[in-house]
């Protein structure tokens, strides 16, 4: 799950999970305020229709007995109400007149029921539960419920006896039970709706939100990717850069301004350190010098013993190694601190080697070394010659410093597109893989634990950063090949052109 490790990707999930659960939230709130809303209406209008029929029938029950119904159609019951039937046997005692009355009053009811929009139950029974009146809309089915509340009204939800889901409000009076019930149908249907909505919406709304929230995420934290890559590109050499400014005083205004303080604050106290180095190397010439001539001046006495000549011999093989370390080190602080000046000119590569070649000879002639030159390409670069110069004795000092007797230094001058490669081969030690990128590093010098640790050529391990600090002023690099015991190449790789600095 390596995108957790995105913020952009967490803040797209956290607003996902956030705008997910609000609307899942959302909807199941919508579903259940549009249910009790519509419960509720249907509630009213039911308690309203058994108040209409009560307050309807209770006057009129008072005056004439109640008579029962046709049991089915109304239609039947219209025309029982002309022809006798067996239905009126039970209340035989009961007058036309009266009989007429009873029929009038279901007709009225009958006809109320037809103005009201919605399909409603109607059923009416008498005190010992015997029906009086039911709707045709009830297909002849009766509707059960046993506890009635008497002279308020209560309502329910139940089942017809075909297994229909109806709202049902009941009462009972001094004369009748009252049973009014609307089917549940048109809500379940209107719920049922609202649910495959809300089911259908929560999918999209996650996508959008997931959408939106990456991009929100993607924007806001864009200066940051911006901050992480410019911070990345400072380094002790280019420490006099600084973060792009960000518009507007925000966080990350802040944090950029506060970055590019702090890089402002190191690069003082860089400076400082690179300042006293330079400053030191400088005092410790003049003292060297002093000390060089002196010792000079004192072996050139005739009158010396052996052995106070062999001391003062001694000491000045070390004062004049302890100089070049000084020079080396002057060399570089003030390359770092950017103090040292490059003249570039024209130069003519295979003639530059050629001359390399001739003092390398000498170099190697006491070792027995044989100095090769290979392919040697007529290059023209802008390079400051002296410097240029240092760098290639650098590498062929190192080349016949570290290889045995009787050896074999092979340099060439090769031309390819727009870079120029001078290299330095030699049949010599060789450099560990694990070393080979390190002795570049200043004072980095290959610790051999071999057979050949005996006759480590001394060395302050400062030719080859000054040689790489060289190359990238040319805008150049250098690189080493290198198998141990069989020798090492170093290539220093040149463009053509490059710019003017110095
Ligand atoms: N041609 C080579 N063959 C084998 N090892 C090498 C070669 N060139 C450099 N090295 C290794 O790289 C190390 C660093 O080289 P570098 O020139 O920087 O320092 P140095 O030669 O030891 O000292 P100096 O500052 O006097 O040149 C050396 O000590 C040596 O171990
Ligand atoms: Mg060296």
């Amino acid at each position: 799950m390596t995108f957790l490790h995105s913020i952009r990707w967490r803040l797209t999930l956290w607003y996902a999970v956030v705008f997910g659960v609000t609307i899942i939230g959302a909807g199941i709130t919508a579903y259940f305020i549009t249910r009790s809303t519509m419960l509720d209406n249907l509630d009213r209008s039911l308690r309203n229709e058994v108040k209409w029929v009560n307050e309807f029938i209770e006057p009129r029950a008072k005056r004439i007995p109640l008579k029962r119904a046709a049991l089915r159609e109304l239609e039947e019951l219209k025309r029982s109400a002309a022809a006798q039937t067996d239905e009126s046997d039970q209340a035989s005692d009961v007058s036309d007149e009266e009989r007429a009355a009873s029929d009038e009053m279901w007709e009225q009811i009958y006809q109320h029921t037809l103005l009201s929009p919605r399909r409603h139950f109607i059923q009416i029974l008498d005190r010992n539960g015997d029906l009086l009146y039911r709707s045709q809309s009830l297909r002849g089915y009766a509707i059960r419920y046993d506890d009635i509340p008497y002279q308020w009204i209560n309502v329910v939800s139940t089942q017809l006896e075909d297994g229909e889901d109806i709202r049902l409000a009941l009462m009972q009076n001094n004369y009748v039970k009252i049973f009014v019930a609307y089917p549940l149908e048109p809500v379940h249907e209107v719920l049922d709706s609202v649910f495959t909505n809300v089911l259908l919406i929560v999918p999209i709304a996650l996508l959008i939100s997931i959408v939106g929230g990456w991009f929100l995420a993607h924007k806001s934290l864009k200066p940051v990717d911006n901050l992480t890559r410019a911070a990345r590109e400072i380094t002790a050499r280019n420490l006099n850069r600084r973060l792009p400014a960000l518009r507007g005083d925000d966080e990350l205004g802040r944090l950029t301004e506060q970055f590019n303080d702090m890089i402002g604050r190191l690069q003082a106290s860089f400076e400082q350190v690179q300042e006293f180095s330079a400053d030191a190397s400088h005092e410790l010439r003049t003292p060297l010098t002093i000390m060089r001539g002196e010792i000079e001046v004192a072996l050139r006495n005739a009158r010396l013993s052996r052995s106070t000549r062999e001391i003062f011999e001694s000491v000045h093989h070390e004062i004049i190694r302890m100089s070049s370390i000084v020079e080396s080190l002057l060399i570089l602080t003030k390359a770092e601190t950017g103090r040292q000046a490059f003249t570039f000119s024209a130069i003519a590569l295979d003639e530059l080697v050629r001359q390399i070649a001739e003092d390398a000879r000498v170099l190697a002639e006491p070792k027995h070394i044989r100095v090769k030159e290979e392919r040697m390409d007529h290059v023209m670069v802008a390079a400051d010659g002296a410097r240029l110069r240092q760098l290639l004795l650098t590498l062929v000092d190192n080349a016949v410093k570290f290889t045995p007797a009787r050896g074999t230094v092979t340099l060439s001058v090769v031309h390819a597109g727009s870079t120029a490669h001078i290299r330095v081969k030699d049949t010599g030690i060789g450099i560990p893989r694990k070393d080979q990128e390190r002795i570049f590093e200043r004072f980095y010098r290959v610790v051999r634990d071999d057979d050949s640790g005996g006759t480590v050529p001394e060395g302050s391990g400062l030719g080859l950063s000054i040689a790489r600090w060289i190359a990238e002023a040319h805008n150049g690099t250098i690189s080493v090949e290198s198998r141990e015991r069989r020798g090492s190449m170093f290539t220093v790789s040149l463009p053509l052109s490059p710019p003017l600095k110095g």
